[in-house]
């Protein structure tokens, strides 16, 4: 399928997230499925700056590719000569952040707060376009308290973006509550632009409902891939009418071990021992069992032994769903 010009696998998108989307863990959901990664929302002051904080959330490995950047910022030169600087970069698309809704970054007047001002947003939209010499999309969500895309949307457009996600939730609700996906179906209806849905499709099933329910073109997963990365392939062998594979529990164990080692490599041992617990965790949230030994992994210090907790750990779980 053809999104934003580019031609993707399936409709089926990994979510930007914050202390999450490292370029190992982009990896990782790529070899999952997912036809396109983003990183997490970056900060154009950061980046025009050249905190190192910053650069380090730019850097891509080979493998994940097609990915998208993602900017934040809420002044128009500012966006504008970011946008300028990442184009030597190899992201396919740059992606705005307009759903931001953590108070140090509306308090800037970016992310979601841009929403309250679409002549701002279409501005910095605008300034991007201008600057980033590739497709630029825009993710929001419906607005502070109501939905409000049908006065902010047609600014975008107009302003040169490339395709609309939108997160079906306002900025009050935070991440609690249901997406709206009746509002996808409507800015579907009327939105010239390619539309990706997102919020609440949480596994293969529902991510294909989302398609279904509210035709729209693209369906990004955030939460549903940090419990599952492969989650994007099994949503695509359903759209693709197979019946959905995946890995054995052995399968990914060694995945999460294979891309730990990236991590080790890319960004030293803090950075492997967090995202390689991370993995652990989100794998084991939920379930019943193994208390002590997750316990002991959330304090593992250094990656050797959580590789052996994780041994021990896959190897209870197994135990137990027999
Ligand atoms: C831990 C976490 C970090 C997030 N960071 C970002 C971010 O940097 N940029 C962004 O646009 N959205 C961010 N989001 C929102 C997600 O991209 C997505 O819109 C939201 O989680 C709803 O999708 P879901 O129901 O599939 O999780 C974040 C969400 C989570 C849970």
């Amino acid at each position: 399928m053809q999104l934003a010009g580019l031609k993707l696998d399936s409709p089926f998108l990994a979510a930007p997230m914050a202390g999450v989307s490292s370029p190992v863990w982009r990896l990782m959901a790529r070899q999952g499925g997912a036809a396109l990664v983003y990183t997490e929302m970056v900060s154009a002051v950061g980046l025009l700056r050249r905190q190192p904080q910053t650069l380090r959330l730019m850097r891509s490995l080979p493998g994940e590719e097609p990915a998208a950047l993602q900017l934040f910022g809420a002044d128009p030169e500012v966006m504008g000569r970011a946008a300028a600087l990442a184009a030597g970069l190899d992201y396919a698309i740059i992606d705005l952040n307009l759903g931001c809704p953590v108070r140090k970054v509306r308090r800037q007047g970016a992310g979601s707060a841009l929403l309250d001002d679409p002549v701002r947003a279409a501005e910095v939209t605008a300034a991007v376009v201008a600057n980033a010499g590739r497709p630029v999309t825009v993710k929001l969500r419906l607005g502070y308290d109501a939905d409000t895309t049908e006065e902010v949307v047609p600014g975008l457009v107009r302003a040169g973006a490339a395709a609309i996600c939108l997160h079906a939730r306002t900025v009050r609700q935070g991440y609690s509550g249901q997406a709206d996906w009746e509002a996808i179906a409507r800015l579907k209806s009327w939105c010239p632009l390619p539309v990706i849905g997102n919020g609440d499709a949480k596994d293969a099933a529902s991510a294909n409902a989302m398609l279904a329910a509210t035709g729209c073109d693209a369906v990004m997963i955030g939460r549903g891939a940090l419990a599952d990365p492969w989650v994007f392939g099994q949503a695509a062998d359903l759209w693709a009418g197979r019946e959905p594979g995946g890995p054995s529990a052995g399968e990914r164990l060694a995945a999460y071990k294979r891309h730990a080692l990236k991590a080790l490599e890319l960004g030293g041992q803090r950075h492997a021992v967090h995202f390689f617990r991370q993995c652990l965790m989100n794998h084991t949230k939920g379930r019943a069992g193994a208390p002590s030994l997750r316990r002991a992994v959330g304090m593992a210090a250094d990656l050797e032994r959580l590789m052996a907790l994780a041994d021990e750990l896959f190897e209870r779980l197994e135990r137990e769903a027999a």
